[in-house]
């Protein structure tokens, strides 16, 4: 039998487990989700094998979560061989971002985001400084791939909450995939869990979609993904998915048996001020069984009812 997965405490709090460490992702990523992992972590199951994210982005529930085993999976190419490196070689990672580091400036940063580094270690440095330092964390590539976000306003290159070791460690448990979001989840069998975070898209808007790599994740790609879940659960797999709160995201989910119910969160990340605010999502979960009068659900039949959040930073 698979070993039972222990879940770590919810950040900021002091850990009950003293051999469990906090641990804070080592990305800043567009879409990240530490305020799920602030507020929702009721909604997990409290048990499983397997822990698969296969739209990895920071991990930032895996990070929270630090499972005994399990599937990372990321389209962006760069950022798994960053979780390779750091896998392998966090030592050296650290070492080369703390060069970057001493020399940062505005000259340097459009400097570093020209190279094309070879190694494994120097390409792991490069995303995390441009990472760090870029115009809020995000990644974003032009049609030859090029990385072609223009500097923030950030300067802090090493953070306090870094710990490498530990982000090693914990990355030492998961097998690492590039590659479309199926390959991980046609890996999920009975008793395992998958967390997936694709990026928003909407029937019928193309102003809603979100350019993560050089490909928009299309709303056939938003169809192919609830189809892959649903037959995850089918295996026997548990399902916690967020989207878009738009009513063909809710039908995509409700025709195929899963539950939905709506939060929403202060977000300040989208680019423009003007889209800074409140924000709807939706938590989508293949069971209802945690339901409770504090997390009320969305069904098909009563899509009035809504849980409120109060709002939280990104
Ligand atoms: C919303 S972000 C995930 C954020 C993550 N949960 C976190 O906490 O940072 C969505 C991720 O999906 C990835 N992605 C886009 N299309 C994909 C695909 N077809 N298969 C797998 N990953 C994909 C993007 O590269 C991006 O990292």
């Amino acid at each position: 039998m698979a070993a039972k997965p222990r879940i770590a405490p919810m950040p900021k709090q002091p850990p009950a487990d003293k051999s469990v460490r906090l641990i804070t992702p080592i990305l800043k990523w567009p879409g990240g989700k530490r305020w799920f992992v602030a507020r929702h972590m009721d909604v997990l199951p409290k048990q499983f094998n397997r822990y698969i994210e296969p739209f990895a982005g920071s991990a930032s529930l895996f990070f929270a979560l630090q499972p005994t085993t399990a599937i990372l999976c990321d389209k962006n190419e760069e950022l798994i061989a960053t979780y390779r490196a750091i896998r392998s070689r966090s030592g050296l990672v650290k070492s080369a971002l703390e060069d970057h580091a001493q020399k940062h400036s505005d000259a340097y940063y459009y400097q570093v985001r020209a190279t094309k580094p070879t190694s494994l270690i120097a390409k792991a440095a490069r995303m995390l400084y441009l990472n760090r330092t870029c115009f809020n964390g995000i990644y974003r590539v032009n049609h030859q791939g090029i990385f072609n976000v223009p500097r923030g306003s950030k300067d802090a290159v090493m953070l306090d909450t870094d710990d490498f070791s530990a982000v090693a460690a914990a990355l030492r448990k998961a097998e690492l995939i590039a590659g479309d979001f199926s390959d991980a989840i046609n890996k999920a069998q009975k008793g395992d869990f998958i967390f997936a975070d694709p990026p928003y898209t909407v029937q019928h808007n193309n102003n809603g979609f979100i350019k993560y790599n050089e490909k928009i994740f299309s709303w056939e790609d938003q169809v192919r993904l609830a189809d892959c879940l649903a037959a995850a659960v089918c295996r026997g797999a548990n399902v916690v998915s967020t989207n878009a709160n738009h009513q063909s995201v809710r039908d995509l989910y409700s025709s195929r048996s899963f539950t939905c119910r709506v939060t929403s969160r202060f977000s300040a990340i989208s680019g423009g001020g003007q889209h800074r605010g409140q924000y709807e999502e939706l938590i989508i979960t293949s069971s209802s069984k945690r339901e409770s009068p504090a997390n009320e659900a969305l069904r098909p039949s009563q899509q009035g009812g809504r849980l409120r959040d109060t709002a939280i930073p990104n």
